[in-house]
């Protein structure tokens, strides 16, 4: 399918110490992106997980990669096995990483290595409630996250629950990447907005980038 706006030029924003905004671009790579999501949700599909606390996320998830975030009955972990499937999560499909790693560069964090990417699909109403990213032991890697498809209100704070908080649109092709001093800034995703993208249909999704083992 024909990308009416693979042909935007990108431009970065900073968001925070150690994170930027960079729009648009993913752009030429949301195809394969979405025949990558494909993929890896043939295999382990995507569910709406259910917290500690007993209650069921909005936001549709799954994971590529060797190690998935995931939730169980005592807390929020990263597993090397699909608790819904029995088996390791799919590989991360090389268009991801190569993307990856183009904008991880782009963003100052050249030598980021993910070895997990949770996939998030927001449905109208689905939302994303302030919180750190803080299951991943080594604190040095950044987080890449590419938005696809529906405009989101991402949210970004600060160290503490309530500080001011920056609202920022998130368009397809966007990509935010936060580390450094920014690395445990409170972020979030507002209610989604209904509406049709020609690339996702009526859904947001979101690819988000981890370094979540202990190695280097
Ligand atoms: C996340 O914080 O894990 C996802 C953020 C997003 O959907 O943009
Ligand atoms: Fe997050």
């Amino acid at each position: 399918m024909l990308d009416l706006f693979a042909d935007e030029e990108p431009w970065q924003e900073s968001l925070a110490p150690g994170a930027v905004v960079l729009r648009r671009f993913a752009l030429p790579d949301t195809e394969a992106l979405m025949r990558g999501i494909g993929q890896v949700i043939s295999q382990s599909p995507l569910r709406h997980m259910v917290t500690p606390g007993g209650y069921t996320m909005s936001v549709a998830m799954t994971n590529c990669g060797a190690l998935g975030w995931t939730t169980d009955q005592y807390g929020y972990l990263y597993a090397p096995v699909d608790p819904q499937t029995q088996r390791p999560w799919p590989a991360i499909p090389e268009a991801f990483l190569a993307l990856c790693q183009k904008a991880s560069t782009a963003a100052g964090y050249p030598d980021f290595r993910p070895d997990a990417c949770l996939i998030n699909r927001y449905a109208p109403g689905a939302k994303l409630s302030l919180h750190q990213d803080k299951d991943e032991p080594d604190l040095r890697a950044p987080i890449v996250s590419v938005s696809l498809g529906l405009p989101a209100i991402f949210q970004f704070g600060g160290l503490k629950r309530n500080d001011p908080l920056q609202r920022l649109m998130l368009e397809h092709g966007d990509i935010v990447v936060w580390g450094g001093e920014s690395r445990l800034y409170y972020h979030g995703i507002a209610p989604l907005k209904a509406g049709y993208h020609p690339i996702t249909g009526e859904c947001r999704y979101n690819l988000t980038f981890r370094h979540a083992s202990n190695s280097k």
